[in-house]
């Protein structure tokens, strides 16, 4: 008798709308297609150096597509080739790779899918490295992984992010003020760019594009003496003046991507309402883009990486992440993917548009 082939699907970094729906395009095809059976790890690489795992069912991955978070839990900590332990106060770091293989050679995978961002799928390409098949499915809210145009998550961050902006729109336009609105993103300006374009921002302020704040100064009173007697500006968590630095909003040490951003919309706010002298409120739409029922595009972006990668295990396809380049599903080597991350490029044609229809970036 043919042995039956078992695969485990692991979630790390920052949760997104969408994965739950890739862990059941990867268990529902992998259950019905191939009969293989499915191992859910809990908590990231968490449960990869603890050996925290479950089988998952048919049922258990039914009747989630829906669903915000991941069924399995995440972990933005969880690193086994820098693992972090508290010792009351003290933190140390701790090589527990070899715990971590041994764990998952006792598992006896045919795969282990890693779902994740730069983060967890660089530890991906070093447990691939190390011996382990391993596919990458590419997820985070901020796109900026590259190999692929989009990454699920996105869109779902963009539309939460956009509706943000159109009920600040209404308050701003009848109070007649200045509204901030910060959104994330990390070191990229892809979720600024489409919600502010989205949401019709006067403003819109992208890392790619350091800012001065005298042009931004300069183009709301423009709009004022023209009888817009309200602006909006949309910023991106990572964005900076020109020649200046990044607002950081806390370090986690334990982290092996340390640096929380946040915080820049109460400082360049406080500026621009000074030179202005246009009462400016600030919204920070922080975690609310991370949260809640993924987008239409989202699921089914979800469910076409999900089913791609049990194609992917057939093929031994390993070392690779699953992406989609103009609208076709594509694989990717992790080494590429563990390169850097992928910036908005300053030719990008949603910049020009927006230029053109008279958006300001503060350059
Ligand atoms: O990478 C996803 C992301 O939401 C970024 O946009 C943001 O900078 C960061 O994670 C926030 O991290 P945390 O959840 O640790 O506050």
């Amino acid at each position: 008798m043919k042995k039956q082939k078992r695969i485990a699907i692991l979630t790390g970094g920052g949760d997104c709308p969408g994965i739950n729906g890739v862990i059941r395009g990867v268990a529902k095809k992998a259950i019905i297609e191939y009969g293989m059976e499915v191992m859910g790890i809990e908590d990231g690489y968490d449960g990869i150096v603890n050996n925290r795992y479950r089988k998952l069912e048919y049922n258990d991955v039914s009747g989630i597509l829906t669903l915000g978070g991941t069924i399995l839990g995440t972990s933005k900590t969880a690193n086994p080739y820098r693992y972090a332990i508290k010792q009351g106060n003290r933190l140390r770091f701790k090589d527990m790779s070899e715990t971590a293989i041994r764990n998952i050679k006792n598992l006896d995978l045919a795969c282990l899918v890693c779902i994740g961002g730069d983060g967890t799928l660089g530890i991906a390409h070093k447990l691939f490295k190390n011996g382990i098949p391993i596919i990458g499915v590419p997820k985070t809210i901020d796109n900026d992984l590259i190999g692929t145009d989009i990454t699920f998550g996105f869109d779902s961050a963009v539309w939460i992010a956009t509706e943000g902006i159109d009920r600040i729109h209404t308050t701003a336009e009848s109070l007649h003020r200045i509204m901030m609105i910060e959104v994330m993103g990390h070191k990229v300006g892809w979720i600024a760019l489409y919600s502010g374009v989205a949401g019709g921002g006067d403003i819109i302020l992208i890392p790619e594009i350091p800012y001065d704040v005298n042009l931004i100064a300069e183009k709301v009173i423009e709009r004022n003496k023209k009888g817009k007697r309200f602006s909006i500006v949309v910023v991106a968590e990572g964005a900076k003046p020109k020649g200046g630095d990044i607002v950081i909003q806390r370090i986690v040490k334990e982290s092996s991507d340390p640096i929380r951003l946040g915080g820049i919309s109460f400082v360049l706010g406080r500026q621009i309402e000074k030179m202005t002298g246009l009462e400016t409120r600030i919204v920070v739409m922080g975690h609310l883009q991370r949260g809640g029922s993924p987008t239409p595009f989202d699921r089914i972006l979800a469910t076409q990486l999900g089913t791609k990668v049990v194609e992917m295990i057939e093929e031994k396809a390993f070392g690779n992440m699953v992406g989609i380049r103009k609208n076709s599903l594509i694989k990717v080597p992790l080494k590429e993917v563990a390169k850097g991350y992928k910036k908005v490029p300053l030719n990008h044609p949603l910049i020009k548009a927006a230029r053109s229809v008279g958006t300001c970036f503060g350059d």
